[in-house]
């Protein structure tokens, strides 16, 4: 795979993907709130391949990784124009005080996908904690399992295409209102953490 992958947040998530990305040589533009002079030590621990960048220019990247608040997400719409981009919304939708907010129904994607107008949102990396997530991906007997749920058929493809060449097993779980709810916080399939064989 030859994408750069955008990454806007650098917390426990961004830095996780980021680093499954770059042992496998896929190149990472990360970004978090305070700007790039503040992720000096990041890209330091990251190492070769990975570079700080503002915001807009990790939006910019082939395929973008939302991993920031999902209070955050809102401050994202003038970031760019987000139509045909490929999103992966590695977000839980939790509010400031870690209670999950109440969406009328809606999956927590579809509510991105309103803060993101014309992008093409595929939920995955949301379903394990990070430090799980962190852990070698390829086990003697098989992959570990990463849900992924979108509406827009070749946004999912590239991501799960992503997803196998950083070593994991992508499951396609449908589309974002039925299989992104299986995966969202609380949802069935939520830290679910299984090996495909
Ligand atoms: N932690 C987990 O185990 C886990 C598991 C599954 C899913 N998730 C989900 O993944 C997301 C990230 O979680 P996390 O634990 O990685 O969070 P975190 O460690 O708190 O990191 C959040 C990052 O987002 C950045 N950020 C905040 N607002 C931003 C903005 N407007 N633009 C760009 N970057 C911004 C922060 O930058 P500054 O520090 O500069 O503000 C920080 O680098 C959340 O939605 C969470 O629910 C987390």
């Amino acid at each position: 795979m030859k994408k750069t992958i955008g990454i806007i947040g650098a917390g426990n998530i961004g830095k996780t993907v980021a680093a499954h990305l770059l042992k496998n040589n896929i190149p990472v533009i990360i970004s978090n709130s305070k700007g790039p002079e503040t992720l000096e030590n990041t890209i330091s621990q990251l190492g070769k391949g990975a570079k700080a960048a503002t915001t807009a220019e990790a939006a910019d990247a082939d395929i973008v990784l939302l991993a920031l608040p999902w209070s955050k997400v809102k401050n994202l719409t003038p970031v760019r124009d987000w139509e045909g981009k490929i999103i992966i919304d590695a977000t839980n939708h939790f509010t400031p005080d870690y209670q999950v907010e109440d969406l009328g129904g809606r999956a927590s994607s579809q509510v991105v996908q309103d803060h993101l107008p014309g992008a093409r949102i595929v939920k995955a990396f949301n379903t394990l904690a990070a430090k799980v997530l962190a852990a070698d991906p390829v086990m003697e007997n098989g992959h570990r399992v990463l849900f992924v749920s979108g509406d827009d058929k070749e946004a999912k493809a590239a991501v799960s295409e992503m997803i196998k060449a950083i070593g994991f097993a992508p499951v396609d779980l449908g589309e974002l209102a039925a299989g992104g709810k299986l995966q969202e916080a609380k949802g069935l399939l939520s830290l679910q953490n299984l090996i495909k064989l």
